[in-house]
């Protein structure tokens, strides 16, 4: 420790051991100084029999404060790495995307497990975000509800079994514009999803993979059954975790035909959710959801039912695939934005509007609402009737549609 009255600063001091003579001139230039030690820091100490030297601590704290920072980070960064899956046992190539969504690219490929007793390579499906920070923070909430789900069920259940996290390394050639970190599944399926089995009119095909039969007209009673059934049962479950999705639409709902644990569908896409559970609900403030499926109140409101939310695009899913004539993806945009919006979200109003003749839409769809207003789809009408509302205090809750009417009679 060095005590000097006039001294004027300690940066130009050399960071090693120094004579007297040298700390004098640094802090006194002008002139000579008394440096004398404190009786803490053994400044002084003899060496040798020859000059004594000054030991000079402050300044020497920097470059240890450094030298410690730096270790730290290379630790914190082989803690990192030794996260991560291990490339070499990885057989993708991702140069080529399998599917590309907005905000990143699918990969399927291979990997083989290092450390697991199965010698055969497992399909998974990697994600890659793109390389921007919205894209950095939805695969980071993605990954958090992930880790989540994996912790709390039982592998393939209701959502792919969650591997872990890959960086793919600088001399594997990437798809322009995407990250080198990617989150890791279990492929499971062929990766159709809902809306391939709806666009491509493998409605029969999707009833039996369902389990359910039925009438198909003029309203497919037992296949909305069906569907609101398994994805009241997915967001049951995410409920259980705390977590919302708040992107459940057809395009993120695989089918899985003759699956082994008997729940064809399963949720993917989770980089818009939220986890309510978490003190300052991790995930809250962003999430890019679809404008035709996403619930009226857009923003999840801290003083109303979060989870409801997910409940009210499930509603829309069962009207897709409920009324013929709204089960093209456009149709029932526009009977979104033409009709649901334009009756405050009530489904209720909608349908009053269009049968009393107040709402112009297409006779085919108005001979739909028709049908689903009949006394014999009541129990149907009702549970739709309850989940799209426009305010989330007024709308059912997963609980409230699986204890339904429809479901109760259509799985005695
Ligand atoms: N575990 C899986 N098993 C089989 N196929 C999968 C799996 N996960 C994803 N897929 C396939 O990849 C497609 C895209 O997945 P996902 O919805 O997660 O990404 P995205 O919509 O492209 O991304 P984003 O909307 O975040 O840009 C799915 O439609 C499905 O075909
Ligand atoms: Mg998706």
């Amino acid at each position: 420790m060095i005590d000097s009255g006039t001294a004027r600063t300690t940066s130009a001091i050399p960071e090693r051991l120094c004579t007297l003579e040298e700390v004098s001139s640094v802090l006194a230039p002008n002139g000579p100084i008394s440096v004398r030690c404190t009786s803490t820091t053994p400044d002084f100490r003899q060496t040798g029999g020859r000059r004594r030297m000054a030991f000079i601590t402050t300044p020497h704290l920097l470059p240890r404060l450094r030298k410690s920072q730096h270790q730290n980070a290379v630790s914190k960064r082989r803690q990192i790495v030794a996260n991560y899956l291990s490339p070499a046992s990885f057989h993708i190539n991702f140069d080529t995307a399998s599917t590309n969504g907005n905000f990143g690219a699918v990969f399927f490929g291979q990997y083989l497990d290092p450390v697991s007793e199965y010698t055969t390579p497992q399909d998974v499906v990697v994600k890659c975000p793109i390389a921007s920070d919205l894209g950095r923070q939805l695969y980071n909430m993605e990954k958090h509800t992930n880790v989540k789900l994996n912790s709390n069920f039982s592998t393939d259940q209701r959502f792919p079994e969650y591997i872990g996290e890959l960086l793919i390394p600088r001399d594997v050639p990437v798809i322009q514009g995407i990250s080198r970190l990617g989150l890791v599944w279990r492929k499971i399926g062929t990766g159709e999803t809902l809306e391939d089995f709806i666009t491509t009119s493998r409605i029969t095909q999707l009833a039996s993979i369902l389990r359910v039969s039925g009438n198909m007209r003029p309203v497919r009673r037992e296949l909305a059954a069906g569907v609101l059934r398994e994805l009241c049962l997915i967001v049951r479950d995410l409920q259980l975790c705390g977590i919302v999705h708040r992107d459940i639409k057809p395009e993120n709902i695989l089918v899985v035909p003759n699956d082994s644990g008997g729940t064809p569908l399963k949720a993917i896409d989770f980089g818009s959710s939220c986890d309510w559970k978490t003190p300052f609900k991790k995930g809250l403030r962003l999430a890019t959801c679809d404008p035709v499926y996403m619930a009226p109140e857009k923003r999840l409101d801290l003083f109303k039912p979060a989870y409801r939310f997910d409940v009210y695009s499930i509603g829309l899913i069962v009207l897709r695939c409920a009324l013929p004539n709204l089960t093209e993806s456009k149709a029932l945009s526009d009977f979104v934005s033409n009709g649901l919006a334009k009756c405050r979200f009530s489904f209720e109003r909608v349908c009053s509007a269009i049968l009393s003749g107040r709402l112009p839409c297409s006779e085919a769809v108005r001979q739909d609402i028709k049908a689903l207003t009949s006394p014999q789809y009541n129990d149907l009408y009702a549970v739709l009737a309850t989940m799209l509302t426009e305010d989330p205090n007024d709308r059912a809750n997963v609980d409230d549609c699986l204890r339904s009417r429809l479901l109760q009679s259509a799985f005695v």
